[in-house]
């Protein structure tokens, strides 16, 4: 699996430094964690992660759900390989290489949750769809992801430099609010991220592995992108666009109501 994707070659180069980073991955982790510790589980949970990455959220799950089973999962296993170092010592954790596209897992979950991993699939809604097949019944689904229009900042400045921003589109909570009507509670952060300049931006996205851009964008040479952004003056804000999806999915889309 190392190595077959661009999106899985650029997170496993980034693996050993991503924590240094991750600060945003970070605070997403624990946002996703705290509305979790207000849902109600089973007391020995079956928690399936996907894209666990080096275990950020992970280390929540261990904390929040002592007694759980979990299975660990990512594409990359460089990925993989950081978080059981990180994670050491947790008798009913285990990893296992997967794509969460495919998922090579039966159902019985109580909870399958996944924090920044869905805004790199093909299709997040099918993906989100495929999990709610494998949920137990009053099982959760907890997701965070990346919402429209997000780094909105660099996206206005490729459009005035002419360029195109590479960036992936993502659905909005129209769209997730269709394809889940009534069963997934949606909250909605911006998170501006301060850096020193635009390219020092891109240069931050790539020390987590979060740079490879959107299918069929070609990319400019990086000295062309060097003298674009060249003039920009100091300073660069970019904001994440956060969304967190929580809710008790039913077979029919029709679940429990709750209120973001
Ligand atoms: C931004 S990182 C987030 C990692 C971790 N969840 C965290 O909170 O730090 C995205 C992760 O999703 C994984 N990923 C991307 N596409 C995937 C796929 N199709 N299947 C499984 N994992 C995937 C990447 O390998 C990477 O580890």
């Amino acid at each position: 699996m190392k190595g077959s994707f661009p999106v899985t070659q650029a997170f496993d180069a980034a693996a050993s430094r991503y924590e240094q980073y991750a600060g945003p991955q970070a605070h997403a982790a624990g946002r996703l964690a705290a509305r979790l510790a207000e849902r109600a589980l089973p007391e020995a949970p079956r928690i399936l992660e996907i894209g666990c990455g080096t275990g950020l959220l992970t280390r929540h799950l261990v904390r929040l759900y002592p007694q759980a089973t979990i299975l660990a999962t990512d594409r990359a296993l460089s990925m993989l390989h950081e978080a059981r170092a990180n994670l050491s010592g947790h008798d009913r954790l285990g990893f296992a290489a997967m794509d969460g596209e495919r998922l090579a897992v039966g159902g019985g979950f109580d909870l399958i949750t996944a924090n920044l991993a869905w805004q790199w699939f093909s299709d997040p809604m099918q993906a989100a769809m495929a999990c709610r097949a494998r949920l137990n019944p009053g099982g959760w689904l907890a997701l965070s992801t990346l919402g429209e229009g997000n780094f909105a900042e660099w996206r206005a400045l490729c459009a005035a430099q002419g360029l195109a921003h590479g960036l992936r589109d993502y659905p909005s909570s129209a769209a997730w609010r269709h394809h889940f009507p009534a069963d997934l509670a949606i909250t909605e952060e911006r998170l501006p991220t301060a850096h020193p300049s635009a390219l020092a931006f891109l240069r931050a996205l790539r020390a987590i592995g979060a740079q490879a851009p959107a299918t069929g964008h070609r990319p400019v040479s990086a000295g062309t992108l060097r003298r674009l952004l060249r003039g920009q003056g100091s300073g660069f804000v970019a904001t994440y666009h956060l969304v967190y999806l929580l809710g008790r999915p039913s077979a029919e889309g029709l679940g429990q109501v709750e209120v973001g």
